[in-house]
């Protein structure tokens, strides 16, 4: 199924159920009009004479993949969108040579997401129950996950409209980080960076990976687009830790430029909501290739010949 197809389908099923306010955005819901604002500002150079074949392949942190579009972490809705969500969605991100990226609840079933194949990472809350917090970390390791992403950006817990979803969080000091990095043995990697003094802390801490995302609109009202700190945080992190972004990308133009900015994996966070409820694991798996298919003709138009090799100057802000 096409893109546009997915997506439009996708978003009016969910919207027929209750969980479809989870697709809204906290408080007043600038958070989601800004990240399309921010993203629609830059256009992309062609550069297409003596043209490139491009790869999406790429490897990070260990981990092989055909794209570096990638699942942002999202557990809720996803059961209840279709019966075994969970295990089709780890499907259909298979078959595209992606990753699956879990949140709030832990699931239940991480051993089986694990059992089909596809590289997983988990993440974890910054719950007030610190032991809590240390079992869920040592749970989702054993159950043989690939990385462990904490949510630095929830000590608030999370938030949709008026209504409080996640409860029971605070956030993280910078000591409670380097106990975290103690107790994992995985790549570990810290959502929700939004500013250069905390992707410093977070090295400090010897975070592998920084994830820099404003929740999709469900943590704090007016926060920025990571386009808008960017540039002030890679500068920061000097190629020390992978750099992932994620925040209202839709389109492979979008992944694309968030590229050009220096991330290595892209998220999408809604747009596999789209897929599964479009149509199931085979809806996902057409989610991430077509982004990925969009931006290898970007990447192959602008002299790119890998992910890693979409330049920074090739974005032209408007
Ligand atoms: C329904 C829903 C549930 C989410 N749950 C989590 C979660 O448990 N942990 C987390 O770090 N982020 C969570 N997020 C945020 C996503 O990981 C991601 O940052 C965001 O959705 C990206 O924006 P996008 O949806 O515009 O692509 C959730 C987002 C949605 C829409």
């Amino acid at each position: 199924m096409e893109l546009t197809e997915i997506y439009r389908r996708g978003e009016a099923e969910l919207r027929t159920r209750d969980i479809g306010s989870l697709l809204d955005g906290v408080e007043t819901e600038f958070v989601i009009s800004n990240n399309r604002r921010v993203l629609d500002q830059y256009m992309i150079k062609q550069r297409c004479i003596d043209g490139v074949e491009a790869t999406t392949e790429c490897n990070v942190l260990g981990v092989k993949l055909k794209t570096p579009v990638i699942m942002s972490p999202m557990t809720m809705p996803i059961p209840a969108i279709v019966e075994g969500g969970l295990i089709e969605v780890a499907k259909g991100l298979k078959e595209a040579g992606s990753l699956i990226w879990t949140g709030t609840p832990i699931p239940g079933n991480l051993k089986d997401i694990v059992a089909t194949g596809v590289p997983v990472a988990a993440n974890v809350k910054p719950f007030k129950d610190r032991q809590k917090m240390f079992e869920a970390i040592d749970s989702i390791q054993s159950a043989g996950v690939n990385w462990v992403g904490i949510e630095i950006d929830s000590g608030e817990g999370t938030k949709v409209h008026d209504k409080q979803m996640a409860f029971d969080c605070t956030p993280l000091s910078l000591d409670e980080l380097k106990r975290i990095r103690e107790r994992v043995s995985v790549p570990l990697i810290f959502k929700g960076v939004l500013s250069m003094e905390d992707a410093e802390k977070s090295l400090e801490a010897g975070a592998d990976g920084i994830f820099i995302s404003n929740h999709g609109a469900h943590t704090l009202d007016y926060l920025p687009h990571p386009f808008q700190v960017m540039d002030e945080i890679v500068q920061v992190v000097r190629g020390e830790a992978v750099i992932l972004v994620d925040s209202g990308f839709r389109r492979g133009s979008d992944a694309f430029k968030g590229l050009a900015f220096g991330a290595q994996l892209v998220g999408l966070g809604r747009p596999i909501l789209y897929g599964l409820a479009a149509n199931g694991a085979e809806g996902v798996k057409d989610v991430v290739q077509n982004v990925t298919e969009e931006m290898r003709r970007f990447m192959s138009m602008t002299g790119s010949a890998g992910p890693e090799r979409v330049r920074r100057d090739l974005l032209i802000q408007n």
